[in-house]
């Protein structure tokens, strides 16, 4: 995993808005090219439009012109590591291939690895789509 990945992470979720939940995420993503985007959970008083750090950092990844992720790396405070809910494994999903390592960690220094295969088994592709009359 790249340090400055995690570093940009950690300074990210420093940013999070996070006022109702008081649970501070910070992610970011790499592309083949190197390029690192971050991104931090930012909620709303409108509970259900609150956004994920990890839908951040494919926004700005996105915006930026880059279409592919090499690496993903989420942080947040609770003392066990936090894994993308089931909504942004697809949004990762949409852009990283099976085997993207995932690093989830917590800032006190625990971090467990899965590939996003193993996050999303059995994901919906475009090929589920091919052939419909
Ligand atoms: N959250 C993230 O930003 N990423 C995750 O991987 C898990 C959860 C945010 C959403 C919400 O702002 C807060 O954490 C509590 O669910």
């Amino acid at each position: 995993m790249r340090d400055d990945l995690k570093s940009r992470a950690l300074a990210v979720r420093e940013n999070a808005h996070a006022p109702y939940s008081n649970f501070q995420v910070g992610a970011a993503i790499c592309t083949p090219s190197g390029a690192i985007y971050a991104g931090c959970n930012v909620e709303n008083v409108a509970y259900p439009e609150g956004t994920c750090a990890e839908a951040g950092a494919i926004a700005a990844m996105v915006a930026d012109g880059a279409r592919e992720i090499a690496e993903v790396y989420v942080v947040a405070g609770s003392p066990m590591p936090v894994t993308p809910c089931g909504g942004c494994r697809q949004k990762l999903a949409e852009f990283g291939a099976g085997d993207v390592r995932v690093t989830m960690a917590t800032t006190g220094g625990v971090q467990q690895v899965m590939t996003l295969a193993e996050l999303l088994p059995g994901a919906f592709g475009a090929a589920h789509m091919e052939g419909d009359a």
